[in-house]
């Protein structure tokens, strides 16, 4: 399945996204620029903050409380923000887009 990130310098990059994969894991594996995981999905790090554009990315569950928690102390949140390592790709997300935080440099 493809999945669309949009780094922070604005540049579009569509990686092939494993089923089951964290789409943290996606875009670390694409070296996309800004997302790191530092935490490896732990939930401890919010290196993996990214938009979650939609049509798909306003069909994901709502966040845990954990991740709302580690989301309200990002910095540039937006109603659309989650933390990319609870996102778990799955078909009905293909072609989902993921922006990452201008300020996420
Ligand atoms: Fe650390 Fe997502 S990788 S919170």
């Amino acid at each position: 399945m493809l999945v669309r990130f949009i780094d922070p310098e604005g540049r579009e990059h569509v990686v092939e996204g494993e089923v089951g994969e964290s789409a943290m894991r996606c875009a670390t594996r694409a070296l996309i620029p800004g997302v790191i995981g530092e935490c490896g999905g732990a939930m401890a790090c919010a290196t993996c903050h990214c938009y979650a554009a939609p049509p798909a990315g306003a069909t994901l569950p709502e966040p845990a409380p954990q991740e709302r928690d580690m989301i309200d102390g990002c910095i540039d949140t937006r109603p659309t923000s989650r933390l990319t390592c609870q996102v778990v790709l799955e078909p009905a997300l293909a072609g989902i887009t993921f922006t990452v935080p201008a300020s996420q440099v």
